[in-house]
Parts: C-alpha cells; structure tokens; sequence
C-alpha cells in the first residue's frame, strides 16, 4: 500500500494557504487510498525566535484543526513529530549525507536567513539544517508520496537526493519519495501582496485568511485584496496576480478552472464577493469542528498519544538499519 507522510509546523495559526494546498488533500482522498500519517512538527518550529508557551498552544491547535479538517485517526496516524525520537534520531544521519552548499541554496533558508539578518536578528543554525530533519520526517516512514503546496517542493527533491545517495553508498535503506500537489492553488497567495505566499509567520496579517478566522472577517480580507490596475477579469498570475490568486482560490473551492471561472466574471467586485462566500462556506464546518474538539482536549491527547505509539513502530526498524547501514555499532 503507498506510504503517505505530510505534516505542518506550528509557527502561527493555519491558513487558508495550509488548507488549500496540503491539508484538504489530506483530509479528502488521501487518508483513505494510502497508508498515510500527518504530523505537526514541533521541532521545525524552534528554527526561529519563538515563545515556547505560543509553540505548545499551536500545535494543540494545529493537531485539532486537522482532526477538525476531517483527518480520521481510524483511518491514518496523527502525531506530534516531538514524542517520537525517531526523527532527531535520523536528523543527525541526514546531516552526515547532505552537503553545506546543498542546504545553503535552499530558498526558504536563504529569504528566511536574509529577513533575520537584516531586522538585526541572529540565524539559528538549525534553519540551515532544517532540510535534513525534514528528510528524515519523510524517509524514517518508508514514505512514497508527499503530498505539500508549491515552496514545499525543493526540500522534497532534496529529501529524494538524499536517499538515492545514501542508498548507492550505504545499500538500499530507504524510498525515495516525491512530492505531489493539488492542480489548483498550490501556492496561494497573500491577498494584501499577492505576488508573496500566503504564509502563517507573516506579521501583517490583512492578507491572511486563518481557518479559524470569523466568517466576517474572512469577507473582509477578501473584500478588500489587492486586484490590479484595469477592469477585465483575467487569469493571468505573472500580469494581475490579484485576481489570478482570487480565481485559483474560488476555482480550489468550487472545483472549477480558474481559466473558465474568469470568463464568468465582469467585475472584480463580484469575483471577490463569490470568493468570500465560497472561502466562508468551505470553512464553516471545518471551525464549528474545531470548536467541539476544542472543548474536549482529552480526546485531541489521546489521539496523539496512540498516533505516536504507532509512529514509533513503523519509524524504529527503518532508523535503526540506516545506523546500521552508515557503519554505527549496534547496542548489544
Ligand atoms: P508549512 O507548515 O509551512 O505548511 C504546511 C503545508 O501547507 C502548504 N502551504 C501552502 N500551500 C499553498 N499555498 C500556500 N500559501 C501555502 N502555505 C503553506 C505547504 O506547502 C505545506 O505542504 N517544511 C514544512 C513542514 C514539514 C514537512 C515535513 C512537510 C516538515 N517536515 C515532511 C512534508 C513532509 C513546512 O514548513 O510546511
């Protein structure tokens, strides 16, 4: 059966970007046709000034929202990436295959590394490792599929580097996976700057849509996005990112084509008004959910908990043969 592992890092609240691009997908077909585990990645969150208290409430948060989302734990494994070892474990031995000048040319790494530098802060070094933990998210499971958004895609080929290469010098230890997106809306974008990403650690939020953001204030952040110079409703993502992003949204909620859709359209104001209600609609359920969830937070601990048991034993055999593998002396 394929192996699907995906996860998402508690750095801010989940946005309609995690959503439309990774968690839907995960939610919708791919926990019922994989073996498949989603985990909120905790440690991928210290690789930048945090608030330890803020981290521990947002993946809570998070781990509710993908169980709010539809996430079945009958069906697939929902973990915490922190309660299993497994993953620092083989961390370590990612760092031993990888090169410096492979993580330095990592987008993420150089945009993040140069915004910290030039606001005065310092760089943590694991923002520069971060690949490698993330390759060893994924090979630890045997994974074949990893289903992510657009800026997920390099760290994927990465992770596939990684595993031919310590294979062809160690003997085959792990998969190699690939990345897999949706067709519409992996890269959404911020609809206050929408040649950006749509990312949950900005600081200004107008252009953010968070799942778990008031129906009122959703139309207002949609209402009032960037459009472009002009009048013509056209999909055309490098001339009017605005409204490009505003038809890949609408066309991700109705399972339309953005292409088609524009031809729909006489007016900006109109598009943004059946976004706003196509955004509010698809993620009513998903918070009247999480609210139900949330007030049952021992129910969210036990599904993590049992997610984790699971996790550990599906990682264990695969991290212990590659210690193995790269020449560590077996414990007794
Ligand atoms: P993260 O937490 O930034 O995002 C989680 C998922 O949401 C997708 N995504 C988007 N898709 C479309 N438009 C957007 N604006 C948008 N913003 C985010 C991301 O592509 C991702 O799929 N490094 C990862 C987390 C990670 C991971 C892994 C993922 C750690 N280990 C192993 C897969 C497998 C990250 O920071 O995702």
């Amino acid at each position: 059966m394929t192996r699907i592992f995906s996860g998402v890092k508690p750095t801010g609240h989940l946005t309609l970007g995690n959503y439309l691009g990774a968690v839907r997908r995960w939610a919708g077909t791919d926990q019922h046709r994989a073996d498949a585990l989603f985990c909120v990645v905790d440690l991928h969150a210290l690789t930048v000034e945090h608030d330890p208290a803020r981290v521990r409430r947002l993946s809570r948060q998070a781990a509710t929202l993908l169980l709010a989302a539809g996430i079945d734990p009958a069906l697939c494994t929902v973990f915490v990436q922190s309660h299993v070892d497994e993953h620092a474990r083989l961390s370590y031995v990612m760092e031993c295959t990888a090169t410096d000048g492979e993580l330095r040319r990592m987008i993420q790494y150089k945009e993040k590394s140069a915004r910290a530098r030039a606001a005065g802060e310092s760089v943590r070094l694991s923002l520069l490792t971060y690949p490698a933990l993330m390759a060893a998210d994924i090979l630890a499971y045997g994974t074949d599929e990893v289903p992510v958004g657009d800026d997920q895609t390099q760290h994927v080929e990465l992770t596939r580097d990684l595993a031919v290469r310590f294979n062809q010098r160690y003997g085959h230890t792990f998969v190699v996976p690939k990345a897999t997106r949706p067709e519409v809306a992996a890269r959404v974008m911020d609809l206050q700057e929408p040649t950006s990403k749509m990312g949950k650690s900005h600081a200004a939020t107008a252009g953010i849509v968070y799942l778990l953001d008031e129906p009122e204030v959703v139309r207002k952040k949609i209402m009032r996005a960037v459009t472009d110079s002009g009048r013509e409703v056209e999909y055309d993502r490098e001339e009017k990112p605005g409204v490009a992003n505003l038809l890949d949204v609408l066309a991700a909620c109705e399972g339309g084509n953005p292409e088609e859709l524009a031809g729909v359209y006489e007016s900006y104001g109109a598009l943004k008004k059946d976004t706003a209600e196509a955004v509010v609609e698809l993620l009513r359920p998903v918070r009247e959910r999480h609210a139900e969830l949330a007030a049952d937070p021992g129910y969210v601990d036990q599904v993590l908990k049992e997610g984790a048991e699971r996790a550990r034993g599906m990682a264990r055999p695969t991290v212990d043969a590659a210690y193995r593998a790269i020449g560590l002396l077996p414990a007794g």
